[in-house]
């Protein structure tokens, strides 16, 4: 089986830290699922995606997407990739859609290609009537879905997306899990981080539970729930694997 996503033995120190961010972290993701990396404060996850993204380097061990090497080959990867960062990456003081134009054009698209897509993309994800507004007067739930849009204008064949369900409303919730559940339909890969359990085993086809930067657990929710003992939800076999002592 071939996968969008391979990760072999990853490791990561940041400078001056008394432990690793990742100490030896294998994963795989299926091309066209939703893959949830899970896992408490610290465990990793977002240090994962930088180094899939290329945006950091890591000191050992292989990331790969696409059959190619995530530190050699990010030029080539760009344009199949999208990634929406744990912390809002938006212009407070341009509109909704001015922020989309400004990266559309860094992505080369066209004046035509900008507008439709941004006018679908913000249809699907209640934007529409407030594409005019400035980002500074959005609410969170807003600026979150915006910043989803952000990472799709380009049409990327996969989506990387941390904690896009952090600190939104019900509604905001709901709309942008089913909005996964429509680019996964559409045959995208999508990887997401959460510390919503109940969300994860809702939507995720195959979730990895990482701690202290290694992989603890990994497949389908149900599988996981059914082959732990004692356990009933997802949540039950997160704590099973990470414990109950404090991250922070
Ligand atoms: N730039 C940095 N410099 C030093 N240490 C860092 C840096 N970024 C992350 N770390 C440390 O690396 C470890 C992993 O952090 P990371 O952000 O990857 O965790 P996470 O799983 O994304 O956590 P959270 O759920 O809180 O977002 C933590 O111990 C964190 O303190
Ligand atoms: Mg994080």
């Amino acid at each position: 089986m071939s996968f969008a996503i391979y990760v072999e033995k990853l490791c990561k120190s940041y400078p001056g830290a008394s432990v690793p961010a990742l100490d030896g972290l294998s994963l795989s993701v299926p091309y066209s699922e939703i893959f949830g990396l899970l896992g408490p404060n610290g465990a990793g996850k977002t240090t994962t995606i930088k180094i899939l993204c290329g945006l950091i380097p890591a000191d050992s061990g292989t990331a790969t997407l696409f059959g190619l090497n995530a530190q050699q080959n990010m030029p080539a990867i760009k344009g199949k990739l999208g990634l929406v960062p744990q912390h809002i990456a938006l212009y407070p003081a341009l509109t909704g859609l001015e922020n989309l134009r400004y990266l559309g054009r860094l992505y080369n698209l066209s004046e035509t290609q900008i507008r439709q897509r941004s006018k679908n993309l913000m249809e699907r994800l209640g934007l529409e009537a407030h594409a005019d507004k400035r980002v500074s007067r959005y609410s969170g739930g807003m600026k979150r879905r915006l910043n989803i849009i952000a990472s799709l204008l380009h049409e990327p064949e996969l989506l990387i997306l941390d904690e896009p369900t952090a600190s939104v409303d019900v509604h905001s919730r709901a709309l942008i899990l089913s909005f996964l559940e429509e680019c996964r339909s559409q045959g995208k890969t999508i990887v997401y981080t959460s510390h919503q359990m109940e969300e994860a085993e809702q939507i995720c086809d195959t979730v990895c539970i990482v701690d202290e930067g290694k992989m603890v657990a990994q497949g389908s929710p149900q599988e996981l729930i059914s082959t732990t003992s004692g356990c009933r939800r997802l949540e039950d076999v997160f704590l099973y694997h990470t414990g109950h002592s404090l991250r922070d």
